[in-house]
């Protein structure tokens, strides 16, 4: 078989959360690749600072989008088709971490939102990826689970309880879809520096129990976080060519994490 391409090139890309730390990383990789992307996020802020810093380029287009709305992600993705053309990949990135607390004393509205925005909103962002990929002939799915996607970790049992269910909803769509040309895959980051991080610690700081972020990193197989850039380098491949024969898989980007 001929080698397939690792660059995105042509390829039109839908990115939600594309305003986040690991997003924009992405956006920033694909558009170098050549392709054009379309980023939905809720955030209007960070989707103006992308689009400064695309300089304006027609290859980039942008709109405010809640993933948890299904009219919403109807519209959008349907406005990213008339902007940009056929749809060959698909990024369910946008995702919250929630709070912090036992489970006993978890807010119910809060589960309620980290499971509205991490699971519903990457099962819409594959309902309404599928038809477009389909029309395009096939394509590529990759949402964001998370090391807490194979884990458990005290005192966020609801993030866990999402990043579970994504890596559930990838491996059963993509045996739905791969004999249609459509391969959906997970990426599992373990922890990566930026807002994320940063707000998950900074609730730490209130108890010594937990780890502090350096002695964290330290443990880290790794003997350091990631980078955004560096899952943005494993989300650019799954959606390649280069990934033509990965469906239904968890890629952990994580230093080594898992192998703990
Ligand atoms: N940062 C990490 O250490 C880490 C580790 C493992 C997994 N992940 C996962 O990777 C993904 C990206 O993480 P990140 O570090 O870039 O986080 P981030 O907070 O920097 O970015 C998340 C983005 O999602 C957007 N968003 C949140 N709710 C939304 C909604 N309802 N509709 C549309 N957009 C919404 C935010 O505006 C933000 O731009 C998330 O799914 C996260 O759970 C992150």
């Amino acid at each position: 078989m001929a080698t397939r391409n690792a660059a995105i090139l042509d390829k039109t890309i839908i990115l939600t959360g594309g305003g986040g730390d690991i997003g924009s990383a992405t956006v920033q990789l694909l558009l170098a690749q050549g392709g054009r992307v379309a980023v939905l996020d809720r955030s209007p802020d960070a989707l103006d600072r992308l689009a400064a810093a695309a300089g304006g380029s027609d290859r980039l287009f942008t709109a405010p989008c809640d993933v948890t709305s299904e009219a919403e992600i109807s519209a959008c993705f349907a406005k990213a088709r008339a902007a940009l053309g056929p749809i060959h990949g698909v990024v369910n990135a946008a995702g919250i971490e929630g709070r912090r607390a036992p489970i006993d004393q978890c807010a119910t509205e809060m589960f309620d939102a980290v499971m509205a925005v991490n699971v519903k909103g990457v099962f819409l962002g594959i309902k309404h990826g599928i038809p477009l990929l389909r029309e395009s002939g096939g394509g590529a799915i990759v949402n964001a689970c998370s090391t807490a996607g194979l884990k458990g970790v005290e005192g966020m049992a609801p993030y866990v309880a999402s990043k579970h269910a994504v890596l559930g909803l990838t491996r059963s769509s993509g045996l739905e879809w791969g004999r249609h040309g459509i391969r959906i895959n997970c990426v599992a980051p373990g922890p990566v520096e930026g807002r994320m991080l940063q707000s998950i610690y900074a609730e730490r700081a209130a108890d010594p129990s937990w780890p502090s972020l350096e002695s964290r990193r330290a443990l880290n197989p790794s003997g350091r976080f990631g980078e955004p850039a560096e899952i943005a380098n494993v989300i650019a491949f799954l959606l390649s060519d280069a990934s033509s024969f990965v469906n239904g898989a968890l890629f952990s980007v994580d230093g080594g994490v898992c192998a703990l």
